[in-house]
C-alpha cells in the first residue's frame, strides 16, 4: 500500500510518499520526500513568524504534495491512506496540512490517519534503519521539544523525561540571535563550532533551578527507574543561554576588536563562545539519555528530530554507544530536521495499529504522546 504524508507543522511544507515492503524487519520503503523551507523568508524576522507560515503553507502545499507524487510515480487512485501530522506546532500552519489531507481523503474515498509530530521524528528512525532493538531509549530533540521516550514495543512511547524550559534547539536559536549570526542558529553554531576552543568558557552542564530541585516533579511513570534517577531525567537550557548571555555582555564592554555585527562580541571569540555552548549541550543530552538507558536496561539508543543533526552530538553519541556497548540510531541528515516521511512512517504505523479519524479531525497546538 501506498501513503500520502503531509507535515505543515511549522515552517516546512512537506509531503512524501511511503509505501509498505512486506518485511516485518524493515516495514516502510521511502519512494518521495518533498520540502518547500520557508527559513528565508523568516530569517528576516530572526524566528518563525506564525502567520506568515500559515500563508507560505497555502502557496505552497499544492505543488509540494503533486511533486511527492509524481516522483514516486503514484497517482491519486493508487493511495491507501493520507496521514497528516495534528500536532503540535503553530496551529494556523497545521490546519492547511489537516484540510488539504482531509480534501485528499475525502475526494478519493480513503482513510485518513492523524499523526503526532513527535511519532514521527521517532518513527524517522525505523524508516532507515528498521525495526530498532527494543526497548530504545529515544531522544527527540528539536526546536520546540527535548524528550526522552522509552519504547517496550513498537508504536508504543513512555515519556520519560522532557525540558523543563528551553528545548535544545531553541536554545541553539537563541545562542546564535545573541551572537549576531542569524536563523536557524543551529547549523550555524554546528559549523562555527568547528573552528572554536570548546573549553574557552567554562559553561556548565545545566542544572535544574532550586524550586526543582526542592521539589521535583517526576516525568517517568512510576515503578521504572529508582527514585534518584527518576528525579534527574529532566534537561534546562535556559541557564546555559543565560550564562552565554552575560559572556557576551561582559565582551560587549570591554572589547575594541573587529565584530561581526555592530552589538555583537569580537568576531574571534564567536567560535570559542559557539564551540563551548556546543560542547555543554551535547554533554547534557548524552549524560542523561545514556544514563537513563542503562537504568532501564534499554538495548538500544536513538537520536533524533532537528538537532540530531548535530556534527558532534552525531559523533559523540557513536563513541559513548561503541563505549557502552550499545547501538546508537540516528535518521540521516534529510529526515533529522522536519520532513513529511517520518510523518508517512508513524501514518503506517498508526493505520496497521487500527487508528483513522474521522472529518471533524483538528489541529491541535499542543497533544500528548
Ligand atoms: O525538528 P525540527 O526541524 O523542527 C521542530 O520540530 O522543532 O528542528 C529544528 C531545530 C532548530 O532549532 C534548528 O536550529 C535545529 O533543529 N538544528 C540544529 C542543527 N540543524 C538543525 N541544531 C544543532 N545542530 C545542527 N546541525
Ligand atoms: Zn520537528
Amino acid at each position: 500500500m501506498n501513503l500520502l504524508a503531509i507535515e505543515t507543522s511549522c515552517d516546512e511544507t512537506a509531503a512524501a510518499v511511503i509505501a509498505e515492503t512486506g518485511d516485518p524487519a524493515k516495514p516502510w520503503q521511502l519512494r518521495s520526500n518533498i520540502v518547500a523551507s520557508q527559513t528565508s523568508i523568516h530569517r528576516e524576522w530572526g524566528g518563525v513568524v506564525p502567520e506568515l507560515a500559515s500563508r507560505q503553507h497555502l502557496r505552497d502545499i499544492c505543488g509540494v504534495v503533486e511533486r511527492a507524487l509524481d516522483e514516486a510515480g503514484v497517482g491519486f487512485e493508487q493511495l491507501g491512506a493520507v496521514a497528516v501530522t495534528q500536532g503540535p506546532g503553530l496551529v494556523g500552519s497545521l490546519l492547511v496540512g489537516v484540510s488539504f489531507a482531509k480534501s485528499i481523503a475525502w475526494s478519493f474515498g480513503i482513510p485518513l490517519v492523524p499523526v503526532h509530530h513527535l511519532a514521527g521524528h521517532i518513527e524517522s528512525l525505523v524508516l532507515q534503519h528498521g525495526e530498532l532493538p527494543l526497548p530504545a531509549a529515544v531522544l527527540v530533540v528539536s526546536g520546540g521539544h527535548t524528550s526522552l521516550y522509552f519504547v517496550r514495543e513498537p508504536g508504543h512511547y513512555g515519556l520519560i523525561g522532557r525540558t523543563r524550559d528551553d528545548a535544545a534547539g531553541e536554545a541553539y536559536d537563541k545562542v546564535a540571535k545573541l551572537l549576531g549570526l542569524g536563523y536557524p542558529g543551529g547549523p550555524i553554531i554546528d559549523k562555527l563550532a568547528r573552528q572554536g576552543n570548546d573549553r574557552a568558557y567554562p559553561f556548565r552542564v545545566p542544572r535544574m533551578t532550586h524550586a526543582d530541585r526542592v521539589h521535583p516533579e517526576i516525568t517517568a511513570p512510576p515503578g521504572l527507574l529508582p527514585e534518584k534517577a527518576a528525579r534527574n531525567v529532566d534537561f534546562s537550557f535556559s541557564g546555559l543561554k543565560t550564562a552565554v548571555m552575560r559572556v557576551v555582555s561582559d565582551r560587549r564592554t570591554t572589547d575594541h576588536g573587529p565584530r561581526t555585527t555592530d552589538h555583537g562580541p569580537r568576531t574571534t571569540d564567536i567560535a570559542d563562545i559557539a564551540a563551548s555552548f556546543q560542547r555543554v549541550v551535547v554533554e547534557a543530552l548524552l549524560d542523561r539519555t545514556f544514563e537513563i538507558a542503562g537504568w532501564l536496561g534499554a538495548a538500544s539508543v536513538g537520536i533524533t528530530g532537528g538537532v540530531s543533526a548535530n556534527s558532534r552530538l552525531r559523533a559523540e553519541a557513536e563513541a559513548r554507544g561503541a563505549k557502552a556497548g550499545l547501538p546508537v540510531f540516528v535518521p540521516p541528515l534529510s529526515l533529522s530536521t522536519d520532513n513529511a516521511a517520518m510523518i508517512g512512517a508513524a501514518g503506517l504505523r498508526r493505520f496497521r495499529m487500527g487508528v483513522t479519524a474521522d472529518w471533524d479531525l483538528n489541529a491541535l497546538a499542543s497533544m500528548a504522546l
